[in-house]
């Protein structure tokens, strides 16, 4: 797509694909199911590992309007997508993510809905979105020491993080996953701490590969894979690696704990890629249709095109056309983004 042209093409395609209640397939055998949202690029903690080159964020204008959210997310419920999950920055940080979550809830053929959060505002909205409907939740959490974890996202809380966490919890809102990055010389010694919490919370934690994004904190020494954590005696001690991986999703992998109170998940996006299985598209903050996590270059102006009059066969036509710039295996790497890009630009 032109990324350059202000003027989003509403060309519309006249092939039978492009009619309503065909599934998204790409062009190597991958069917699209699953959509992130971000709702915002604002984040209450600056993560060391996140932190965005700019730290400019979008105007109110330029994000997505709930309207616009929800048109998409029919248009996409009608062409076999299921899974939405709302991301950031921090998605609670937009007003009335609540209200959205009720929205997108009452659409016909979504049967899984999620949000991607800090915590720290669960102490507030936690009610309010088990009400309206929410179906789970992932928590990032780096590090349960407290001074590490103030450092970590710069002057954050690990008490309102757990206070947010609990307010989770006596809302009922489960199941609940930990998102722990994976940080040489600053996580990976208490990586055996986080797998205790999440079992004694009834939670499942999951380690994800450091990915090179901005350049905050250097990459280069403070990546570690899985093979290499799998590899510690303590978690070695922990986790069956012997165990079949359990391939609940996409993304991640996951094993038995040898307890046999849970399990353990893992996403290895820099030494395993899982491309070939990969059935998301994401939408941007400021509402660009991206097909893959680091391809800058295959996107599409969904916003441009809904403010400029597009009917649904035209938005239905512009979606098939990303999900056809869908890249195979591999082909993108993460340095493409020069390290200039944050998760909070792309939302994770
Ligand atoms: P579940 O549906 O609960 O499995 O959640 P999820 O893993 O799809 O979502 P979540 O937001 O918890 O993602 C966890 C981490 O995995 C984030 O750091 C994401 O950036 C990373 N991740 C998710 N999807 C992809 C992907 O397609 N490619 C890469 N490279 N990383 C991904
Ligand atoms: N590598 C891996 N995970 C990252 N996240 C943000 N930046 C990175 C990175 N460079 C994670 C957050 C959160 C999710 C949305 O993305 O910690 O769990
Ligand atoms: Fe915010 Fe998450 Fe990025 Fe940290 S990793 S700055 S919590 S979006």
């Amino acid at each position: 797509m032109d990324k350059t042209s202000s003027k989003p093409s509403l060309r519309l395609e006249k092939s039978p694909s492009n009619e309503p209640g065909v599934p998204f397939d790409d062009n190597f055998g991958r069917t699209m199911k699953y959509l992130r949202i971000s709702l915002t690029d604002r984040c209450n903690f600056k993560c060391t590992y996140c932190r965005p080159e700019i730290e400019e964020t979008k105007r109110h204008e330029d994000l997505l309007t709930f309207e616009e959210i929800e048109r998409i997310v029919t248009i996409m419920a009608t062409n076999g997508v299921r899974k939405v999950r709302l991301t950031g920055g921090e998605p609670l940080l937009r007003k009335g993510a609540d209200h959205l979550v009720r929205m997108i809830s009452d659409i016909k053929g979504i049967e899984d809905l999620a949000i991607t959060t800090n915590a720290v505002m669960l102490s507030k909205y936690a009610v309010r979105l088990a009400a309206a409907g929410l179906d789970r939740l992932n928590i990032s959490l780096d590090t349960l020491d407290p001074k590490r974890f103030s450092e970590l996202t710069c002057g954050g809380s690990l008490k309102d993080a757990l206070m947010g966490i609990d307010a989770a919890v006596e809302a009922g809102l489960k199941p609940i996953k930990l998102n722990t990055v994976l940080i040489k010389g600053f996580n990976d010694d208490e990586l055996h701490s986080i797998i205790d919490y999440a079992a004694s919370m009834g939670f499942t934690a999951r380690f994800i590969e450091f990915m090179p994004m901005s350049n905050g904190l250097d990459w280069e020494k403070g990546y570690i894979s899985v093979d290499d954590v799998l590899k510690m005696p303590e978690i070695a001690s922990r986790v069956d690696t012997s165990a079949a991986l359990n391939r609940q999703n996409t993304a991640s992998v996951y094993l038995p704990l040898r307890s046999g109170t849970g399990e353990v998940g893992f996403i290895t996006p820099m030494s395993s890629k899982f491309c070939n299985l990969c059935n998301r598209l994401r939408i941007t903050a400021d509402g660009r249709l991206r097909a893959c996590l680091p391809a800058d270059d295959k996107d599409a102006d969904l916003k441009g095109a809904l403010r400029a009059g597009a009917s649904d066969d035209e938005i239905l036509a512009i979606i098939r056309r990303v999900v056809a710039l869908k890249p195979e295996s591999g082909e993108y790497t993460f340095d493409s983004l020069g390290r200039k890009k944050s998760m909070v630009d792309i939302g994770g």
